[in-house]
Parts: C-alpha cells; structure tokens; sequence
C-alpha cells in the first residue's frame, strides 16, 4: 500500500468486490471473470469477485494473469477437523483466494426481503453472530486472506433510531482484539439489510455519515491513524447509475455488489465509477 510521507494518512485504495452468493456453476464463473479479466479498467481500483465455493477453482484459473482477485463468501475457523460442511482457511489460500465475506447479513439470517419460506426455525441455520464474525475475522487474517467483515441495520432497527449503534456494535464485538497489522488489513461493508437486494439505496450522504460512525468506532479500538486508514464499503442496491455518487463520498471506499456484480457490463461500469 502506499504510504504518503505524513504517517498519519495512508491513501485508501478503492475495493470494489462482487457478491455472486448463490449464483454461477463454475462454467459460468470462468467465463464471467475472463471478460471482467480482459476489460478491467485499471489497477487504481482492486477488483474482486466472491462465487460460490463451487466455483473458486475455476474463477482463479480464470483470473490468473489479470487484475481480478477472488475471495469466498464465507469460512470456517478451525484449520480441520469434524466439521461437516464447513471450509477452513487453509483449504482457500490452498486455492488461490484473497479475500474472505465475512458476517453478511445473510449468513446472520438477516434478510432484507422477507420470504415466505423463512420461518424462524430455518432462520436460526444462518448463524453468523458478532463472535462467529470475530472468529472468522483473526483466522482469515492468520492465514493472509483479507477479511471483507460486513455491517448494517435492519429495517426496524433503522425506525428506531438505532442505526448507530447496532453499527457500532458489530465493528466493537465483530473487531475486537486484532492487532496493529491485522487492522490495517481489514476491509468493512457497511449494509443496510433493507437496501439488500431490494432496489433501495441508502442516500449516498447517509451512507456517508455511518461509514463515518464505523469509522469512529474503528478508531476508538485501533485509535485516529487506523480510523483514518481503514477501508469501508457501502453495500446494498448499488448500480452503474447510483455508483458514482455512493463512491465519490469521502468515507465510502469502494462497495460490496450483489446483482450488479453478477453481468460483466455492469460490474465493470462500477469499476469505472471508482
Ligand atoms: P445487492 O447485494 O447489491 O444485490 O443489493 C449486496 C450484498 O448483499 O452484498
């Protein structure tokens, strides 16, 4: 990363990452990254695409030789053992992968769109809470990969006046205890789970203002210069038409796409924007 001569202030190099959640085989994913690989704009932007497990081996394959990186949507903490169904970070960086999702609010059972097939019982297999998202946080960075660790309100706790301090909640328990390097390794998403896949963005300035509040509370662990040098995402219904203004506010350092990140044109529009 460069570092500027007054050690205080690092420039934030944007990150734009692509959520495919449950999207793309993984002869879909090779094709998709050869043609985001082959148009990529710049290297001023770091660009990463995050498909399914299924589909990591061939989106690397695919990715070698450009600018794209790819990371998952999840990990596990353990290194191995009895654990069905879960990856753990060796089994990633043994592959090739970067970058690590961690804590979405959709593996917290925290969907924007409710669906009728949601019952509270099926909610509870989505278990992501702040000590699961503190542990996959240090066992990412352990391993090297760099941790994307995901934040946000609901709905309700947005009409309650609690957005502040939900954010803030996640970023003290989900961030707890990294040290000095691992701090400045770390990427946050700000989500607003009602902006999730809904159409509805968050006001680009009200975005803004809770980066600013999750900056803060970065800082009050990691104190002013890591606050300063942290990177965070907006997440949530951004597009090639909302991207320029949701990237051009000064806490917003790049986003977290879902369905835009899914077509080539698209994404790479957002790539431009940043
Ligand atoms: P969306 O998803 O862009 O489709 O709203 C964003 C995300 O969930 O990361």
């Amino acid at each position: 990363m460069y570092r500027c001569p007054f050690k205080e202030f690092r420039v934030r190099v944007p990150i734009i990452a692509g959520n495919w959640k449950m999207h793309k085989t993984a002869s879909e994913a090779r094709a998709l990254v050869r043609e985001i690989g082959h148009a990529l704009p710049s290297s001023q932007v770091e660009a990463v695409v995050c498909p399914p497990f299924t589909a990591l081996a061939s989106a690397i394959e695919a990715a070698e030789g450009t600018l794209v990186r790819v990371g998952a949507q999840d990990l596990f903490w353990k290194s191995q053992g009895a654990y069905t169904g879960q990856v753990s970070p060796g089994m990633l960086t043994d592959l090739g992968v970067s970058h690590v999702i961690i804590g979405h609010s959709e593996r917290r059972g925290r969907f924007g769109v409710p669906e009728p097939d949601f019952t509270s019982e099926i909610l509870k297999l989505f278990g992501d809470t702040d000590a699961s998202v503190r542990k996959k946080t240090h066992a990412a960075l352990a391993a090297g990969i760099v941790p994307i660790v995901c934040c946000g309100e609901t709905l309700s706790e947005r009409r309650a006046g609690d957005t502040d301090s939900v954010v803030a909640t996640q970023i003290r328990e989900g961030l707890a205890g990294l040290d000095a390097s691992h701090s400045a390794t770390v990427v946050i998403a700000y989500e607003p789970v009602w902006a999730i896949g809904t159409g509805e963005t968050c006001a680009a300035d009200e975005a803004d203002r809770v980066c600013g509040v999750i900056r803060a509370a970065f800082a009050e662990l990691y104190g002013a210069a890591a606050g300063g040098a942290v990177r965070i995402q907006y997440g949530g219904s951004v597009k090639p038409d909302n991207a320029a203004d949701i990237l051009g506010r000064p806490n917003i350092d790049g986003a977290l796409v879902g369905g835009a990140s899914l077509k080539a044109a698209d994404f790479l529009a957002i790539l431009t924007a940043a």
